[in-house]
């Protein structure tokens, strides 16, 4: 039996549309929290003596609006468009697709009223109280059945390796989310947590790292490998080596959580199973970053004119660095000085503005003119500032934390030869200030690129289509 290829009518591209400028709008807010909660740790007068202006609240605040309000839009809106194109066929359902999109927004906006009003279950990038827990489990539920339910009705034979990330990434979260939140409610916005003690801190931490490796990770491969490939204009490098880095990857992930838990309560043989998985998972790390970086073969020129592709190939370069460097402060010889440091904040951000944030605004600046009856975007120098303001702030973020990381490591640990230690707390903070200083304004770099995008988003989806057609080169 033929098919015929479908035309882009028959895709659904409201809901791609819808969740692609949620992630520019929710990408500035929660930047603009990053910034703000960055120049307070400068200027701690910015907390105006208000409560729900402090640190405390709006941190959780910040990496919640980033991580599931900027990086989650930014899978539902591509993983949508993905599986249609490469399934050729259009979604599972219309209406799951509108249910996921307002249902998500409506648990962003809670998270933006509870957090500040101090309401918190107080685990790490799971603090949202239990209603909102649940609301959560409905809506990724009804992604999960949208996403696959369209696998099973492609029109191709084969699953794109794309498809695979996703789909992993789809179904670890719901895993995740619904054993870490399990929690006994004592109000309508408070709970404990089902689990006591260590095994609550591995619980947690087995979540934590796992929203890293499936949601911060393998959700974003899974964009790296339609968007490089499509905007190199060139078939993946080797298909072999995604399928084994993809199966090595969630194997290995699973059980590399412990290593947040160096030098607890935590049994020591299992902060060791932690090490040892973490510095294994650098092969198929690495594994995934030569496969996008290789895919450029006899298209390396391109990056000198294409600012797209050059945001996509330095994310590689990033993803490649933080999973160098996570591995190696996975060594509980290496934590020893990294835990507790700014270190540990350097190596997030690497991953996050690098990593997570550079591959999505790739992706975000091929998609839009596209889903909207053209091809290129409205200015190309634009891009270009913006690739330029984001690799800059990401790099004065990143070197300012691992100076004054390694440094806060080195103050806490040095003692006196009568056994007394050198350094006071008060002064490693005082030590540290010219780095916060230059960490915000690294923060303020990447965020007046993302204003510059917003700029760039609006011209392209207001202008008429078939305008911005891309010039044959
Ligand atoms: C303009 C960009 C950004 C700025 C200025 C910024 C700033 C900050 C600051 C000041 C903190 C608190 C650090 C501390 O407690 O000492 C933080 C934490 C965090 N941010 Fe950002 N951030 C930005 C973008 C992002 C993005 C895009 C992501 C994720 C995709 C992200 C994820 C996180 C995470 C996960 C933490 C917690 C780190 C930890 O517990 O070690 N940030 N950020
Ligand atoms: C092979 C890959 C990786 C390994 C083995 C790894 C390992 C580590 C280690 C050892 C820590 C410090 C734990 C501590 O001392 O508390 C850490 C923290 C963290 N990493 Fe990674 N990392 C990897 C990749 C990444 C990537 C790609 C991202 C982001 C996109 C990321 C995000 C984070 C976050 C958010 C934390 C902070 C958690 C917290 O304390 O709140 N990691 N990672």
């Amino acid at each position: 039996m033929s098919h015929t290829t479908p035309s882009h009518a028959d895709y659904n591209y409201t809901v791609v549309r819808q969740f692609a400028i949620a992630t520019v709008i929710l990408g500035i807010v929660g930047m603009a929290v990053g910034v703000f909660i960055a120049a307070q740790l400068y200027w701690p007068s910015l907390n105006f003596d208000t409560p729900w202006l402090t640190f405390s609240r709006l941190r959780p605040l910040h990496t919640n609006a980033v991580i599931f309000g900027f990086g989650t839009s930014a899978l539902f809106a591509t993983s949508y468009y993905v599986v249609q194109r490469t399934c050729q066929v259009r979604l599972f359902s219309d209406k799951i697709a509108s249910f996921t999109f307002y249902g998500w927004m409506a648990i962003i906006a809670s998270a933006v009223i509870t957090l500040p009003l101090g309401y918190t279950s107080s685990k790490e990038y799971a603090e949202l109280e239990w209603p909102i827990d649940i609301a959560i489990a409905v809506v990724w539920v009804a992604y999960a059945v949208n996403f696959f339910g369209t696998l099973m009705k492609r029109k191709t034979s084969h699953i794109y390796v794309a498809n695979w990330f996703y789909g992993g990434f789809i179904l670890v979260v719901a895993v995740l989310h619904i054993i870490n939140s399990a929690a006994i409610p004592v109000s309508w916005l408070k709970s404990y947590s089902a689990y006591g003690g260590a095994t609550d801190a591995m619980v947690q931490w087995w979540y934590g790292h796992n929203a890293v490796g499936f949601l911060l990770t393998a959700g974003f491969l899974g964009m790296m490998y339609y968007f490089v490939p499509k905007q190199a204009e060139r078939p993946v490098y080797s298909y072999r080596l995604s399928i084994v880095h993809f199966w090595a990857l969630v194997a290995l992930y699973i059980w590399a959580g412990s290593h947040h838990l160096h030098y607890t309560a935590l049994p020591d043989w299992s902060q060791t199973v932690g090490m040892v998985m973490s510095v294994i998972l650098f092969a198929p790390s690495w594994g995934g970053m030569i496969n996008g970086i290789m895919t450029l073969s006899g298209a390396w020129h391109k990056l000198r004119t294409d600012p797209i592709l050059r945001f996509l190939i330095v994310s590689l370069s990033f993803y490649g660095m933080s999973t160098f460097e996570g591995p190696m402060m996975a060594i509980k010889t290496v934590n020893a000085l990294s835990h507790y440091t700014d270190w540990t904040v350097g190596h997030v951000h690497s991953g996050a503005l690098g990593w997570v944030a550079m591959v999505s605004v790739g992706a975000l600046y091929h998609m839009i003119p596209r889903l909207y009856g053209n091809t290129r975007m409205y200015s190309k120098s634009l891009i270009n500032t913006h690739f330029w303001l984001a690799t800059i702030g990401t790099v004065l973020y990143i070197v300012a934390m691992w100076i004054s990381g390694v440094m806060q490591g080195l103050m806490w640990s040095a003692v006196n030869s009568d056994g007394t230690l050198t350094y006071s707390f008060v002064e490693s903070v005082e030590a540290s200030m010219p780095f916060y200083l230059m960490r915000a304004i690294g923060g303020a770099f990447f965020l007046t690129g993302m204003l510059i995008m917003l700029y760039n988003v609006i011209k392209t989806v207001t202008a008429p289509k078939g305008s911005l057609i891309e010039e044959e080169a």
